[in-house]
């Protein structure tokens, strides 16, 4: 019996894709040093996006299979022109509608635009709380503008979730981060600590925190926790790699998450392509429906039956479902081994060491590797590391 066979009988029939993701473009101004778009991100430049008329049958198949929530990201989603035409068709179909933006190209024209589209609401990132490191990770001058796009939001109604990248670089600023999320009147602020894929996984060695720093701005956040009551949410995304725990990724595979990069291929997570002997299906040749329910790629990790020793006995094999997948590969070279930061898994070392070069100053080999079309075709991922 091939895997493909064995992991078909272990399935079950799937629920719908609660959560569309609908990366519309990778082009983006910002060069941030953590990007989780693919590194080859510019082998898929304008002429491969997917032209307005698929995003919006995308958008009708996604909704009448049952998804509810929509984002659309990037790359920086407002490079589209067409972007108030596939929120209003969103809106219209009865979506609850995201924008996960950097800020930049919102202007205030934009933001009425939108608003009259119908978006629900904005995710407004920001790489620091000073001027200077927030520059420096995205490589371009955004931080004055992110602050007026702040303003922007509030000033259309918009609920605002901030999202900060947390890492070795920025965390022992998470004092005046979450100040500034406060003054800006963010309802959320998302602290989540760096995962390791793409260009993150590329620029590791410079953004692993050390236990010290994580347990601070732990201890920091809570105070944060008492002092805003309900003022503002905070949340405070544990990294895998210190907790030594494996997270049950994107909530299970294909199990609630459907993401469409901007050329079109469907994924069960915003990284999957890299994985090795699986073809992801595309929305110009399959039917969302199909490739939700019938395709390899979605259904080759859903559920436990694919699973090999050490998590096909582990008592924890529904809670964490193996850990990540791209984890997996990244780290042990295997899509199908156990998540390497699970103590259990036989390439736990690679992660152990990576974490104890961090606690102890290590200088990284590379200089930081900022994402870039010429970088992108530069470097491949260090697979095994
Ligand atoms: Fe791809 Fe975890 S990021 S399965």
């Amino acid at each position: 019996m091939t895997n493909m066979a064995a992991s078909a009988v272990a399935v079950q029939p799937p629920g719908p894709p609660l959560w569309l993701l609908a990366e519309v473009t990778y082009r983006c101004p910002l060069h941030c040093v953590f990007c989780y778009n693919p590194l080859d991100f510019a082998a898929q430049g304008k002429a491969q996006e997917l032209p307005t008329a698929d995003w919006l049958r995308v958008l009708r198949e996604a909704r009448a299979l049952g998804a509810v929530q929509c984002g659309f990201s990037g790359g920086e989603p407002l490079e589209r022109d067409d972007l108030e035409e596939m929120i209003a068709e969103a809106h219209r179909l009865g979506f609850y509608t995201n924008l996960l933006t950097s800020g930049v190209g919102l202007t205030a024209q934009r933001a009425a635009a939108l608003k009259a589209a119908g978006l629900d609401h904005i995710q407004l990132s920001f790489q620091d709380s000073t001027r200077e490191l927030n520059d420096f990770l995205s490589h371009t001058k955004t931080f004055g503008l992110k602050q007026q796009v702040g303003e922007l939001i509030k000033a259309n109604g918009w609920p605002m979730v901030m999202n900060v990248v947390i890492h070795r670089l920025n965390i022992d600023h998470i004092d005046r981060i979450i100040a500034m999320a406060d003054a800006l009147g963010a309802e959320y602020l998302e602290l989540a600590n760096s995962q390791y894929y793409s260009w993150a996984h590329l620029n590791r060695d410079h953004l692993l925190p050390t236990h010290d720093q994580l347990k601070r701005a732990e201890a920091i956040t809570d105070e944060w926790r008492v002092k805003l009551a309900d003022r503002m949410k905070l949340f405070f995304v544990a990294p895998d790699y210190h907790e030594g725990t494996p997270k049950k990724c994107m909530n299970g595979w294909g199990n609630v998450f459907l993401t469409i990069t901007p050329d079109g291929t469907a994924l069960p997570c915003h990284t999957a392509k890299m994985l090795p002997g699986l073809a992801f299906p595309n929305v110009q040749t399959s039917s969302v429906r199909e490739i939700w329910q019938d395709s390899e790629g979605f259904n080759r990790f859903r559920g436990t039956g694919w699973m090999k020793e050490p998590c096909v006995s582990c008592p924890d094999k529904e809670k964490d479902l193996g850990g990540c997948r791209c984890q997996a590969f990244l780290l042990a070279n295997d899509p199908a081994a156990a998540d390497p930061v699970c103590p259990k898994s036989p390439h736990h070392g690679v992660v152990k060491a990576a974490v104890e070069a961090s606690e102890a100053g290590a200088v990284p080999v590379r200089p930081l590797v900022f994402r870039d079309p010429k970088n992108s075709k530069a470097f491949v991922s260090p697979v095994g590391q």
